[in-house]
């Protein structure tokens, strides 16, 4: 199935899909990690963006579309979870003429919820394994081994440079603003569905595949 995982920062997006990736074999398509390589790249584009994501802003819907497109032009079809995109209704136009362009259709749109309080805590205590990209927690998922990952064990774990309270702000405010609306734009097309993302991170698997299963 093709699925997009809605839901403000911190919400367990990256989390459940690098789950889903391995236990469906699905393809997590993150328009935030496609910009952090960017960035790394050292390009124009990428120096231009590694500013708007520190603030804690949207990149441009031009930017991302172009991103997301170019993946999937290459991409097999069949199993794709959207995580952080999109985040805009031009950006869920663009989506839908996008896969009905691919012969692909939009399977679930899942919303996880959680309240603001949460997040908090959850983006401050984030770390990323810089090799391979798994996603720890200082309280809630930490290393075996302290600076060692799980998964590849790699010893570069690295922070994010937008994951701190002032950005964070920013973030929450953006997804009330431009994101949010994507919720009734789902909820129209019959295609959604809501999982409580403040519980654990298997319950939150569960009820996910609850919703792939049906
Ligand atoms: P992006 O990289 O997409 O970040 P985000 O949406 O802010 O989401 P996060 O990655 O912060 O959170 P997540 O929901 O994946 O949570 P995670 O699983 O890591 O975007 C970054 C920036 O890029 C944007 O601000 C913007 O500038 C730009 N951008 C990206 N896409 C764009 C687009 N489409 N258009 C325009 N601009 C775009 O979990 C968080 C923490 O909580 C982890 O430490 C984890 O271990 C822990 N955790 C997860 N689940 C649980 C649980 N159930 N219980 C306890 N702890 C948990
Ligand atoms: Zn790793």
């Amino acid at each position: 199935p093709n699925i997009i995982l809605l839901g403000p920062p911190g919400a367990g997006k990256g989390t459940q899909a690098k789950r889903l990736e391995e236990e469906r074999g699905m393809v997590q398509l993150s328009t935030g990690d496609m910009l952090r390589a960017a960035k790394t790249s050292g390009t124009e584009m990428g120096k231009r963006v590694a500013e708007v994501m520190e603030r804690g802003e949207l990149v441009t819907d031009e930017i991302v579309i172009g991103l997301i497109e170019e993946k999937l032009s290459g991409a097999q079809g069949g199993g794709f979870i959207f995580d952080g995109f999109p985040r805009t209704l031009p950006q869920a136009d663009a989506l839908g003429r996008l896969m009905e362009k691919m012969g692909q259709k939009l399977d679930a749109v899942i919303e996880m919820q959680v309240d603001d309080a949460a997040l908090v805590a959850r983006i401050t205590g984030r770390y990323t394994c810089g090799d391979c990209g798994a996603v720890y927690h200082d309280e809630t998922k930490p290393t075996k081994v302290e600076g060692t990952c799980d998964v590849c064990g790699g010893h570069k774990m690295t922070r994010r440079a937008d994951d701190n309270a002032d950005a964070l702000k920013t973030r929450l405010m953006e997804y009330y603003k431009k994101t949010s609306p994507l919720i009734g734009y789902y909820y129209a097309k019959d295609q959604l569905s809501g999982v409580d993302g403040l519980a654990e991170m298997d319950s939150v698997s569960k009820a996910i595949a609850g919703v792939l299963d049906r």
